[in-house]
């Protein structure tokens, strides 16, 4: 298997579904719809609808539920981070290699824009050509893991600990879980269930995914500090600037590594129930622990 060929057959569905489901309108709401377009298609590495795709195809599923699906997942994230870089939050001017929303539409547009792209992706979930009784399932785990038991939870206590370096591994490690593992772990789950995996199939994917999501966290608080700039589309020491708690501060980079280097070995050795049929994923697996964008 080539990976990067199959990667790039999974992101040109979703960024052919998503150019499509998101279009430019020709009216009062035109303004809000291109800045909805503008954070959306510019060049998010697509890990969440790649890992709904990929989860599906390892269980012998068909392409088209979890591209719609996962692109439904990518615009609540994509939403998660016009609001994440709001001068009421990280207050950061550039995502994606571009300046972030509010930089360009003003703060009122990328607020309201996130808060389309929230509502558009229940909207394409609605509308998507998939089995009710499966569909349900997706809708519920993707509202429950978006919302404040989910990552809009993890937002509150990132922004509750700016400032206070006196928090716990425990509560650190919640909080990643909730802030960027609920999203990773609802594709996952989302790919589980439209690829018609068993009980036991779908807490091996569980395990995988939540190690993993939190694995994905631990490397973006490391590439915040040793990243570079051009490479990562968006600022470097923006968790220093607003006095952040992340795994760096708590750790240090050289344990920080050591850390997600074991999560992603625990995350891989979730997937040994799958066999040579998990290869795309363990190699997504490392490619996230190496990745510097
Ligand atoms: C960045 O997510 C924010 C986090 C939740 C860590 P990604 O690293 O997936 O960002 P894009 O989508 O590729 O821009
Ligand atoms: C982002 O965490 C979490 C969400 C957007 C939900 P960060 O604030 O660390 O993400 P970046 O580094 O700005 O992408
Ligand atoms: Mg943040
Ligand atoms: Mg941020
Ligand atoms: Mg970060």
């Amino acid at each position: 298997m080539d990976f990067i060929k199959q990667f790039s057959d999974y992101t040109e569905k979703i960024e052919e579904y998503l150019d499509d489901v998101v279009p430019l309108a020709d009216n009062y709401q035109s303004e809000i719809y291109e800045a909805m377009r503008y954070s959306l298609l510019s060049g998010g590495k697509r890990i969440r609808p790649v890992l709904c795709m990929a989860v599906c195809d390892m269980l012998g599923g068909s392409l088209s539920e979890p591209t719609v699906i996962g692109s439904a997942i990518e615009c609540i994230h994509t939403y998660s981070l016009i609001h994440d870089d709001l001068p009421c939050m990280d207050n950061d001017d550039f995502r994606r290699g571009k300046p972030t929303n509010h930089k360009v539409y003003g703060e009122t547009t990328a607020l309201l824009a996130g808060d389309g792209l929230l509502n558009k992706a229940f909207e394409i979930i609605g509308n998507a050509d998939v089995p009710d009784d499966k569909k349900i399932l997706c809708l519920m785990n993707i509202s429950t893991a978006s919302g404040v038991d989910g990552m809009i939870g993890g937002q509150v206590i990132d922004l509750k600990n700016e400032k206070n370096a006196d928090v716990s591994v425990e509560e650190l490690k919640t909080m990643h879980s909730l802030k960027t593992g609920a999203l990773i772990d609802t594709a996952a789950y989302c790919g589980a269930v439209l690829g018609g995996a068993t009980e036991t199939e779908i807490t091996a994917i569980k395990e995988f995914s939540s190690a993993l999501g939190l694995a994905f966290q631990v490397k973006d608080d490391i590439l915040d500090y040793t990243g570079n700039e051009e490479l990562l589309g968006k600022p470097v020491g923006s968790d220093a600037e607003n006095e952040k708690v992340t795994f760096v501060t708590l750790f240090g980079i050289e344990k920080s590594e050591e850390i997600l280097n074991e999560l992603t070995e625990k995350a891989k050795s979730a997937l040994d129930i799958f066999g040579d049929k998990a290869e795309f994923l363990l190699e997504f697996a490392d490619f996230l622990l190496e990745r510097s964008y």
